[in-house]
């Protein structure tokens, strides 16, 4: 019998990463202003709202590859910054682009490439890419050339490349928002395991299967403003508007 793979949602959690404030503005349109916004450590997020409200541009701003003015932000209790990102962030931060780009060598190589960055020994290299693979369900592929994978299975190695890196903050944007049928639950089933093994998920969604996952808190994005909400198990109490008592 397997254990819930998700914490209790009203469970007290270590703060991950705390945002006092958070303005971004595309020239005179003002897309969003958040205050006090905790993302807890080893938990899993929804990020939902309508198209071309930000969900894409927060999730960017938070790895470090869209700028904001952000005033005030704590990692992990320390006092950091988004601008310019620091290497405690970059270390701890993956996105997973909605349309993942990938280099067009081997599925094996993408999946190194981040390691290799880092300039880690051959050996570990090679034994964490194992596992991610094998994680991934993708081992039949470790050869394949990406360009030639279905959308599911692209997906599939997007997330094993990030795994990789044991992020402590994984960002995904629309992680099944091109993929139905098998391809969708296969990605589905991955997203707890990464909770379980301690890290925190954001996945801007649309997709009802991920939302109602177990344990998850949904953010709404809305009118600028982002919304915390409770997953389905939470008692109507936990539902609040960021910069409450969010843990009542
Ligand atoms: N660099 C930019 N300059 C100006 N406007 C931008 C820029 N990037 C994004 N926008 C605009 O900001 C808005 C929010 O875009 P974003 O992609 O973050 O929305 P989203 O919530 O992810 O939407 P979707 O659900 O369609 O993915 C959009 O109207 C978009 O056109
Ligand atoms: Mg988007």
């Amino acid at each position: 019998m397997s254990q819930p793979a998700f914490k209790d949602p009203m469970a007290q959690e270590e703060a991950l990463l705390v945002v006092n404030r958070l303005r971004k503005a595309f020239g005179q349109r003002l897309m969003f202003d958040i205050e006090d916004w905790c993302i807890e450590a080893g938990r899993a997020y929804v990020l939902t709202g309508a198209n071309g409200v930000g969900k894409t541009t927060l999730l960017r701003i938070l790895a470090g590859l869209e700028s904001a003015d952000v005033s005030d932000i704590t990692f992990l209790g320390r006092p950091a910054r988004l601008h310019p990102y620091p290497p405690e962030l970059r270390q701890a931060v993956v996105y997973v682009h909605q349309h993942p780009v990938m280099f067009s060598t081997s599925v094996e190589k993408n999946i190194a490439y981040g390691l290799e960055a880092r300039g880690l020994p051959k050996q570990e290299i090679a034994g964490r890419v194992g596992a991610a693979l094998e994680w991934a369900g993708v081992t039949h592929l470790t050869d394949a050339r990406p360009q030639n994978l279905s959308g599911g299975e692209k997906q599939r190695v997007a997330l094993a490349r990030a795994k990789v890196l044991e992020p402590t903050l994984l960002l995904l944007d629309e992680p099944t928002a091109n993929l139905d049928g098998a391809s969708r639950e296969q990605v589905i089933a991955l997203i707890p395991e990464l909770v379980e093994a301690g890290t925190s998920v954001i996945m801007a969604c649309h997709d009802r299967d991920l939302i109602a996952l177990p344990g998850t808190l949904r953010l709404k994005l809305q009118d600028g403003q982002l919304h915390l909400r409770a997953g389905r198990r939470a008692p109507p109490t936990a539902s609040l508007l960021l910069g409450g008592d969010r843990r009542t």
